[in-house]
């Protein structure tokens, strides 16, 4: 399976700190936002790595990760972004590194405390369609929401006033090679952006959908609050050791 980091956008909720930088380059405890989905994608077995990037820092991301040695890799593929057109718009930029192939789609903001291999070996086993991976959060209107029927998920609303649960899509989704059919058919949506959330309903309506649970904590950073929080958690969750270095450095 192929890997895709999507790391562009304006990081405008994160304002004036993204003014001069891009949001994936801001940093989360002792390293840059970026490393913590990569190392994601890489604890998951997935070696092949994409990432979609844009605006005027993609350089940097070149400059920061190389062909990405610091994650044990021999090379690492970049692509990017022109305009703001959404995480679908993003991620139809790699139809052609994709090649057909199965995907894991990670947001550059998703920071998780566990592994997802286990999601990843299940998607494997998978015939056809996606799978993505849900958590129990408070504050679900913030994100795209799964409505359940007993255990199938129905649909799933991006950031509703109501949730009809309180199981949040995490920004990690795995596809087929038909993704790329299904982005070709979307239309932009209130906020002008092609929405993941339409590619994964249109899975659900297909009946091919399927889902994990995340283990362990998991936060976006996309907000100051989010930002915060998943500084702290990685710290907390940072050995002895790693703290300790920190300090030193
Ligand atoms: C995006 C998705 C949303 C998902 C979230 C996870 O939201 O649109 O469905 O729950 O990522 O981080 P955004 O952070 O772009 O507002």
């Amino acid at each position: 399976m192929k890997g895709i980091v999507l790391a562009g956008g304006t990081g405008s909720r994160l304002f004036p700190l993204t003014k001069i930088t891009n949001k994936h380059l801001l940093p989360i405890y002792d390293k840059p936002m970026i490393y913590y989905p990569i190392q994601t994608l890489v604890d998951a077995g997935i070696k092949d790595i994409l990432l979609v990037t844009g605006g005027r820092n993609s350089g940097d991301f070149l400059r920061l990760l190389a062909n990405g040695k610091e994650f044990g890799l021999a090379h690492l593929n970049y692509t990017y972004q022109e305009g703001e057109g959404g995480i679908a718009d993003a991620l139809a930029l790699a139809e052609h590194f994709a090649d057909g192939d199965k995907i894991c789609v990670i947001l550059g903001d998703n920071i998780l405390e566990k592994s997802v291999k286990d999601a990843v070996e299940a998607f494997k086993r998978q015939d056809r369609g996606a799978r993505i991976l849900l958590k129990e959060v408070e504050d679900a209107e913030r994100f795209g929401v799964a409505e359940m029927d007993g255990d199938r998920i129905v649909s799933i609303e991006e950031k509703p006033k109501k949730p009809k649960s309180n199981y949040a899509v995490t920004g990690i989704y795995m596809y087929d090679g038909t993704v790329f059919d299904k982005v070709k058919k979307l239309v932009p949506s209130g906020r002008g952006e092609l929405e993941i959330t339409d590619v994964n309903n249109a899975y659900i309506r297909e009946g091919t959908m399927t889902y994990s649970y995340v283990d362990g904590w998991w936060t976006d950073a996309g907000t100051f609050e989010s930002l915060l929080r998943a500084t702290n958690l990685v710290a907390q969750s940072a050995s002895p050791e790693q703290r300790k270095k920190a300090a030193e450095d």
